[in-house]
Protein backbone atom coordinates (compact mmCIF):
# COMPACT_ATOMS: atom_id res chain seq x y z
CA UNK A 1 0.00 0.00 0.00
CA UNK A 2 0.94 4.10 -0.37
CA UNK A 3 1.91 3.86 3.46
CA UNK A 4 4.31 6.74 2.49
CA UNK A 5 1.90 9.19 1.11
CA UNK A 6 -0.50 10.93 3.61
CA UNK A 7 -0.66 14.34 2.21
CA UNK A 8 -1.80 15.39 -1.02
CA UNK A 9 -1.62 18.52 -2.53
CA UNK A 10 -4.06 19.46 -5.28
CA UNK A 11 -2.56 22.57 -7.74
CA UNK A 12 -5.41 24.42 -9.19
CA UNK A 13 -8.84 24.44 -7.58
CA UNK A 14 -11.18 24.41 -11.13
CA UNK A 15 -13.20 22.07 -12.06
CA UNK A 16 -10.71 19.35 -11.94
CA UNK A 17 -8.26 20.25 -8.81
CA UNK A 18 -12.38 20.37 -6.62
CA UNK A 19 -12.70 17.27 -7.98
CA UNK A 20 -9.71 15.36 -7.27
CA UNK A 21 -9.03 17.48 -3.27
CA UNK A 22 -12.33 15.60 -2.96
CA UNK A 23 -12.10 12.81 -3.89
CA UNK A 24 -8.73 12.30 -1.97
CA UNK A 25 -10.07 13.86 0.96
CA UNK A 26 -12.78 11.27 0.73
CA UNK A 27 -10.36 8.31 0.81
CA UNK A 28 -8.58 9.60 4.41
CA UNK A 29 -5.76 12.00 2.54
CA UNK A 30 -4.98 14.96 4.56
CA UNK A 31 -5.75 17.43 0.81
CA UNK A 32 -4.18 20.93 0.65
CA UNK A 33 -5.75 22.55 -2.15
CA UNK A 34 -3.57 25.35 -3.55
CA UNK A 35 -4.93 28.05 -6.28
CA UNK A 36 -3.58 31.99 -7.12
CA UNK A 37 -7.12 33.06 -7.16
CA UNK A 38 -9.19 32.82 -4.08
CA UNK A 39 -12.27 33.18 -5.73
CA UNK A 40 -11.58 29.47 -7.29
CA UNK A 41 -11.07 28.40 -3.45
CA UNK A 42 -13.94 29.74 -2.41
CA UNK A 43 -16.31 28.37 -5.73
CA UNK A 44 -13.96 24.74 -5.09
CA UNK A 45 -15.16 24.60 -1.74
CA UNK A 46 -18.93 25.29 -2.48
CA UNK A 47 -18.54 23.46 -5.48
CA UNK A 48 -17.35 20.21 -2.81
CA UNK A 49 -20.14 20.97 0.02
CA UNK A 50 -22.59 20.32 -2.80
CA UNK A 51 -20.92 17.14 -4.85
CA UNK A 52 -20.80 15.56 -0.97
CA UNK A 53 -24.31 16.81 -0.26
CA UNK A 54 -25.88 15.28 -3.62
CA UNK A 55 -23.42 11.84 -2.73
CA UNK A 56 -25.32 11.78 0.94
CA UNK A 57 -28.57 12.70 -0.28
CA UNK A 58 -28.71 9.25 -2.69
CA UNK A 59 -26.81 7.26 0.41
CA UNK A 60 -23.79 6.66 -1.91
CA UNK A 61 -21.68 8.08 1.12
CA UNK A 62 -22.99 8.33 5.26
CA UNK A 63 -23.14 11.36 6.43
CA UNK A 64 -20.16 11.52 8.51
CA UNK A 65 -17.74 10.78 5.59
CA UNK A 66 -19.15 14.04 4.18
CA UNK A 67 -17.80 16.16 7.58
CA UNK A 68 -14.77 14.11 7.97
CA UNK A 69 -13.72 14.93 4.44
CA UNK A 70 -14.58 18.39 4.49
CA UNK A 71 -12.55 18.63 7.76
CA UNK A 72 -9.57 16.77 5.55
CA UNK A 73 -9.27 20.05 3.46
CA UNK A 74 -7.20 22.84 3.88
CA UNK A 75 -6.40 26.01 1.20
CA UNK A 76 -4.36 28.30 0.42
CA UNK A 77 -3.05 30.41 -2.17
CA UNK A 78 0.52 29.94 -1.57
CA UNK A 79 2.74 27.49 -3.54
CA UNK A 80 5.32 27.49 -0.39
CA UNK A 81 2.52 25.75 1.70
CA UNK A 82 2.96 22.68 -0.13
CA UNK A 83 6.40 22.42 0.93
CA UNK A 84 5.16 19.05 3.19
CA UNK A 85 3.22 16.99 0.47
CA UNK A 86 4.22 13.72 -0.24
CA UNK A 87 2.28 13.56 -3.57
CA UNK A 88 1.16 16.96 -5.50
CA UNK A 89 -1.73 16.45 -7.83
CA UNK A 90 -1.29 19.86 -10.88
CA UNK A 91 -4.63 20.19 -12.48
CA UNK A 92 -3.95 24.04 -13.78
CA UNK A 93 -4.73 25.34 -16.87
CA UNK A 94 -3.66 22.96 -20.33
CA UNK A 95 -0.64 25.26 -20.95
CA UNK A 96 2.83 23.50 -20.68
CA UNK A 97 4.74 26.37 -20.24
CA UNK A 98 2.63 27.37 -16.94
CA UNK A 99 2.73 23.97 -16.08
CA UNK A 100 6.75 23.87 -16.27
CA UNK A 101 6.78 26.72 -13.93
CA UNK A 102 4.77 25.50 -11.36
CA UNK A 103 6.50 21.91 -11.49
CA UNK A 104 9.99 23.59 -11.41
CA UNK A 105 9.45 25.76 -8.25
CA UNK A 106 6.93 22.69 -6.65
CA UNK A 107 10.41 21.15 -7.55
CA UNK A 108 12.74 22.90 -5.03
CA UNK A 109 10.25 23.39 -2.21
CA UNK A 110 9.05 19.33 -2.01
CA UNK A 111 10.99 16.85 0.28
CA UNK A 112 12.77 14.36 -1.92
CA UNK A 113 10.62 11.28 -1.63
CA UNK A 114 7.61 13.56 -3.05
CA UNK A 115 5.67 12.19 -5.96
CA UNK A 116 4.83 15.11 -8.50
CA UNK A 117 2.21 14.02 -10.43
CA UNK A 118 -0.30 16.10 -13.81
CA UNK A 119 -3.72 15.71 -14.87
CA UNK A 120 -2.74 17.06 -18.11
CA UNK A 121 -5.00 15.81 -20.22
CA UNK A 122 -2.74 15.81 -23.57
CA UNK A 123 0.57 17.40 -22.71
CA UNK A 124 4.10 14.97 -22.80
CA UNK A 125 5.02 13.85 -19.04
CA UNK A 126 8.61 13.32 -20.13
CA UNK A 127 8.36 17.19 -21.21
CA UNK A 128 7.10 17.92 -18.36
CA UNK A 129 9.05 16.18 -15.84
CA UNK A 130 12.35 17.85 -17.65
CA UNK A 131 11.29 20.90 -16.12
CA UNK A 132 12.36 18.83 -12.43
CA UNK A 133 15.00 17.53 -10.66
CA UNK A 134 13.23 14.38 -10.16
CA UNK A 135 11.60 12.68 -13.52
CA UNK A 136 11.80 9.31 -11.99
CA UNK A 137 9.16 10.71 -9.35
CA UNK A 138 7.01 12.50 -11.90
CA UNK A 139 4.11 10.79 -13.56
CA UNK A 140 0.55 11.22 -15.24
CA UNK A 141 -2.40 10.90 -13.11
CA UNK A 142 -5.28 12.05 -15.00
CA UNK A 143 -8.45 12.08 -13.89
CA UNK A 144 -11.95 12.25 -15.96
CA UNK A 145 -14.73 14.91 -15.05
CA UNK A 146 -16.79 14.82 -12.16
CA UNK A 147 -13.84 13.29 -10.75
CA UNK A 148 -16.62 11.80 -7.99
CA UNK A 149 -18.30 9.96 -10.37
CA UNK A 150 -16.17 8.64 -13.32
CA UNK A 151 -14.27 5.68 -11.94
CA UNK A 152 -11.05 5.92 -14.46
CA UNK A 153 -7.86 7.21 -14.08
CA UNK A 154 -5.46 7.11 -16.93
CA UNK A 155 -1.63 6.26 -15.79
CA UNK A 156 0.91 7.65 -17.78
CA UNK A 157 4.85 7.07 -17.34
CA UNK A 158 7.21 9.47 -18.63
CA UNK A 159 10.85 8.10 -19.83
CA UNK A 160 12.41 8.02 -16.47
CA UNK A 161 9.43 7.60 -14.03
CA UNK A 162 10.30 4.91 -11.99
CA UNK A 163 8.57 1.40 -11.60
CA UNK A 164 8.01 2.57 -7.39
CA UNK A 165 6.21 5.95 -8.67
CA UNK A 166 4.06 4.12 -10.67
CA UNK A 167 3.49 1.31 -8.09
CA UNK A 168 2.61 4.36 -5.40
CA UNK A 169 0.65 6.02 -7.57
CA UNK A 170 -1.44 2.73 -8.56
CA UNK A 171 -2.07 2.14 -4.85
CA UNK A 172 -3.27 6.03 -4.69
CA UNK A 173 -6.09 5.23 -7.44
CA UNK A 174 -6.78 2.45 -5.55
CA UNK A 175 -7.73 3.84 -2.12
CA UNK A 176 -9.79 6.46 -4.38
CA UNK A 177 -11.71 3.24 -5.70
CA UNK A 178 -10.88 3.97 -9.26
CA UNK A 179 -10.14 1.64 -11.94
CA UNK A 180 -6.49 2.43 -14.08
CA UNK A 181 -5.83 2.16 -17.35
CA UNK A 182 -2.17 2.59 -18.57
CA UNK A 183 -0.79 4.25 -21.60
CA UNK A 184 2.49 5.32 -23.90
CA UNK A 185 3.13 9.12 -23.03
CA UNK A 186 1.74 9.95 -26.57
CA UNK A 187 -0.24 13.10 -27.10
CA UNK A 188 -3.51 13.08 -25.48
CA UNK A 189 -2.60 9.21 -24.28
CA UNK A 190 -5.71 7.39 -24.78
CA UNK A 191 -9.14 8.54 -23.83
CA UNK A 192 -8.25 12.29 -25.50
CA UNK A 193 -6.78 10.40 -28.37
CA UNK A 194 -10.06 9.27 -29.39
CA UNK A 195 -12.54 11.62 -27.61
CA UNK A 196 -10.57 15.16 -28.77
CA UNK A 197 -10.99 14.73 -32.51
CA UNK A 198 -14.93 13.24 -31.79
CA UNK A 199 -16.00 16.31 -30.19
CA UNK A 200 -13.89 18.25 -32.61
CA UNK A 201 -15.83 16.64 -35.88
CA UNK A 202 -18.86 17.44 -34.40
CA UNK A 203 -17.83 21.10 -33.74
CA UNK A 204 -17.16 21.03 -37.60
CA UNK A 205 -20.20 19.85 -38.23
CA UNK A 206 -21.96 22.92 -36.82
CA UNK A 207 -19.80 24.57 -38.85
CA UNK A 208 -20.32 23.37 -41.65
CA UNK A 209 -24.02 23.40 -41.50
CA UNK A 210 -24.64 19.87 -41.41
CA UNK A 211 -26.97 20.11 -38.29
CA UNK A 212 -27.78 22.19 -35.24
CA UNK A 213 -26.49 21.93 -32.13
CA UNK A 214 -29.58 20.29 -30.55
CA UNK A 215 -29.56 18.10 -33.41
CA UNK A 216 -25.76 17.36 -33.31
CA UNK A 217 -26.23 16.06 -29.42
CA UNK A 218 -29.37 14.17 -30.20
CA UNK A 219 -27.84 12.34 -32.62
CA UNK A 220 -24.70 11.30 -30.83
CA UNK A 221 -26.90 10.98 -27.20
CA UNK A 222 -29.71 8.66 -28.52
CA UNK A 223 -28.01 7.56 -31.48
CA UNK A 224 -24.56 5.97 -29.99
CA UNK A 225 -26.20 5.91 -26.44
CA UNK A 226 -23.77 8.22 -25.17
CA UNK A 227 -24.72 10.42 -21.53
CA UNK A 228 -24.00 13.87 -23.30
CA UNK A 229 -24.09 14.54 -26.40
CA UNK A 230 -20.43 16.13 -28.09
CA UNK A 231 -21.00 19.86 -27.72
CA UNK A 232 -22.94 19.42 -24.22
CA UNK A 233 -19.68 17.60 -23.76
CA UNK A 234 -17.22 20.25 -24.75
CA UNK A 235 -19.05 22.72 -22.70
CA UNK A 236 -18.76 20.81 -20.02
CA UNK A 237 -15.07 19.98 -20.28
CA UNK A 238 -14.10 23.51 -21.29
CA UNK A 239 -13.76 24.45 -24.86
CA UNK A 240 -10.48 26.23 -24.28
CA UNK A 241 -9.51 22.45 -22.68
CA UNK A 242 -10.45 21.17 -25.52
CA UNK A 243 -8.67 23.85 -27.95
CA UNK A 244 -5.83 23.31 -25.96
CA UNK A 245 -5.60 19.12 -26.54
CA UNK A 246 -6.42 19.65 -30.46
CA UNK A 247 -3.53 21.94 -30.36
CA UNK A 248 -1.30 19.26 -28.81
CA UNK A 249 -2.41 16.16 -30.98
CA UNK A 250 -1.87 18.76 -34.24
CA UNK A 251 1.49 19.79 -33.37
CA UNK A 252 2.53 16.86 -31.96
CA UNK A 253 1.13 13.96 -34.32
CA UNK A 254 1.54 16.37 -37.66
CA UNK A 255 -1.79 14.99 -38.91
CA UNK A 256 -4.13 17.71 -40.66
CA UNK A 257 -7.37 15.27 -39.07
CA UNK A 258 -6.26 16.85 -35.76
CA UNK A 259 -6.82 20.48 -37.40
CA UNK A 260 -9.14 22.49 -34.63
CA UNK A 261 -11.97 23.67 -36.18
CA UNK A 262 -11.86 27.63 -36.83
CA UNK A 263 -14.98 27.42 -35.13
CA UNK A 264 -13.55 26.29 -31.97
CA UNK A 265 -10.98 29.07 -32.09
CA UNK A 266 -13.88 31.24 -32.50
CA UNK A 267 -15.30 30.35 -29.28
CA UNK A 268 -12.29 30.58 -27.49
CA UNK A 269 -11.65 33.87 -28.39
CA UNK A 270 -14.96 35.37 -27.69
CA UNK A 271 -14.24 33.81 -23.98
CA UNK A 272 -17.48 31.57 -24.80
CA UNK A 273 -15.81 28.49 -22.87
CA UNK A 274 -18.79 26.38 -22.29
CA UNK A 275 -20.74 25.79 -19.06
CA UNK A 276 -17.59 27.49 -16.52
CA UNK A 277 -18.07 30.90 -18.19
CA UNK A 278 -21.56 30.85 -18.68
CA UNK A 279 -22.35 30.52 -22.34
CA UNK A 280 -20.48 28.03 -25.12
CA UNK A 281 -22.62 25.77 -27.79
CA UNK A 282 -25.31 26.29 -25.27
CA UNK A 283 -25.72 29.04 -22.19
CA UNK A 284 -26.19 28.79 -18.75
CA UNK A 285 -27.28 30.44 -15.52
N1 LIG B 1 -20.68 15.05 -7.47
C1 LIG B 1 -21.54 14.13 -7.01
N2 LIG B 1 -22.51 13.58 -7.78
C2 LIG B 1 -22.59 13.99 -9.07
C3 LIG B 1 -21.70 14.95 -9.60
C4 LIG B 1 -20.71 15.49 -8.74
N3 LIG B 1 -19.79 16.37 -9.15
N4 LIG B 1 -22.03 15.16 -10.90
C5 LIG B 1 -23.07 14.33 -11.18
N5 LIG B 1 -23.40 13.62 -10.08
C6 LIG B 1 -24.37 12.54 -9.99
C7 LIG B 1 -25.79 12.90 -9.90
O1 LIG B 1 -26.15 13.18 -8.59
C8 LIG B 1 -26.47 11.63 -10.44
O2 LIG B 1 -26.50 10.58 -9.50
P1 LIG B 1 -27.43 9.26 -9.72
O3 LIG B 1 -26.89 8.51 -10.90
O4 LIG B 1 -27.29 8.50 -8.44
O5 LIG B 1 -28.81 9.78 -9.98
C9 LIG B 1 -25.59 11.21 -11.50
O6 LIG B 1 -24.31 11.77 -11.19
C10 LIG B 1 -26.14 11.65 -12.83
O7 LIG B 1 -26.51 12.99 -12.70
P2 LIG B 1 -27.66 13.65 -13.56
O8 LIG B 1 -28.62 12.60 -14.04
O9 LIG B 1 -28.23 14.81 -12.80
O10 LIG B 1 -26.91 14.15 -14.83
P3 LIG B 1 -25.83 15.28 -14.87
O11 LIG B 1 -26.22 16.26 -15.90
O12 LIG B 1 -25.58 15.78 -13.50
O13 LIG B 1 -24.54 14.52 -15.44
C11 LIG B 1 -22.79 12.96 -15.70
C12 LIG B 1 -24.07 13.40 -14.93
C13 LIG B 1 -22.11 11.94 -14.81
C14 LIG B 1 -21.85 14.14 -15.86
C15 LIG B 1 -23.15 12.32 -17.09
O14 LIG B 1 -23.86 13.21 -17.88
C16 LIG B 1 -21.94 11.85 -17.84
O15 LIG B 1 -21.40 10.79 -17.59
N6 LIG B 1 -21.47 12.67 -18.83
C17 LIG B 1 -20.28 12.36 -19.62
C18 LIG B 1 -19.07 12.67 -18.77
C19 LIG B 1 -17.78 12.37 -19.49
O16 LIG B 1 -17.73 11.86 -20.60
N7 LIG B 1 -16.68 12.71 -18.81
C20 LIG B 1 -15.37 12.55 -19.37
C21 LIG B 1 -14.98 13.82 -20.07
S1 LIG B 1 -13.38 13.68 -20.80
C22 LIG B 1 -12.33 13.94 -19.53
O17 LIG B 1 -12.70 14.14 -18.40
C23 LIG B 1 -10.88 13.92 -19.88
C24 LIG B 1 -10.30 15.19 -20.41
O18 LIG B 1 -9.06 15.29 -20.30
C25 LIG B 1 -11.06 16.25 -21.08
P1 LIG C 1 -10.24 25.15 -14.91
O1 LIG C 1 -10.15 26.24 -15.90
O2 LIG C 1 -11.59 24.76 -14.36
O3 LIG C 1 -9.31 25.47 -13.65
C1 LIG C 1 -7.96 25.80 -13.73
C2 LIG C 1 -7.58 26.44 -12.40
O4 LIG C 1 -6.16 26.61 -12.38
C3 LIG C 1 -8.21 27.81 -12.15
O5 LIG C 1 -8.88 27.81 -10.91
C4 LIG C 1 -7.01 28.77 -12.15
O6 LIG C 1 -7.17 29.83 -11.22
C5 LIG C 1 -5.89 27.84 -11.72
N1 LIG C 1 -4.55 28.30 -12.12
C6 LIG C 1 -4.16 28.71 -13.36
N2 LIG C 1 -2.84 29.04 -13.34
C7 LIG C 1 -2.42 28.80 -12.07
C8 LIG C 1 -1.17 28.93 -11.42
N3 LIG C 1 -0.09 29.37 -12.09
N4 LIG C 1 -1.09 28.61 -10.11
C9 LIG C 1 -2.16 28.17 -9.43
N5 LIG C 1 -3.39 28.02 -9.99
C10 LIG C 1 -3.50 28.33 -11.29
O7 LIG C 1 -9.53 23.90 -15.58
P2 LIG C 1 -9.88 22.33 -15.40
O8 LIG C 1 -10.98 21.98 -16.33
O9 LIG C 1 -10.00 22.03 -13.96
O10 LIG C 1 -8.56 21.67 -16.01
C11 LIG C 1 -7.37 21.61 -15.26
C12 LIG C 1 -6.41 20.60 -15.86
O11 LIG C 1 -7.07 19.31 -15.89
C13 LIG C 1 -5.99 20.87 -17.31
O12 LIG C 1 -4.68 20.41 -17.50
C14 LIG C 1 -6.98 20.02 -18.11
O13 LIG C 1 -6.50 19.70 -19.39
C15 LIG C 1 -7.10 18.82 -17.22
N6 LIG C 1 -8.34 18.04 -17.37
C16 LIG C 1 -9.52 18.67 -17.60
C17 LIG C 1 -10.69 17.91 -17.71
C18 LIG C 1 -12.01 18.57 -17.95
O14 LIG C 1 -12.97 17.87 -18.31
N7 LIG C 1 -12.15 19.85 -17.78
C19 LIG C 1 -10.63 16.52 -17.56
C20 LIG C 1 -9.39 15.91 -17.30
C21 LIG C 1 -8.24 16.67 -17.22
Amino acid sequence: MDSSISTIAVVGAGQMGQGIAQVAAMSGYAVILMDQSGDALAGAQKATERSLNKLVAKERIAAELKDAALSRISTTTELADLADADLVVEAIVENGAIKKEIFATLDGLLGDHAILASNTSSISITELAASTSRPDRFIGMHFMNPVPIMKLVEVIKGLATSDETTAAIQAVADKMGKTTVYSEDSPGFLVNRILMPMINEAVVALHEGVGSVEDIDTAMKLGTNQPMGPLTLADFIGLDTCLAIMEVLHTNLGDSKYRPCPLLRNYVAAGWLGRKAGRGFYTYD
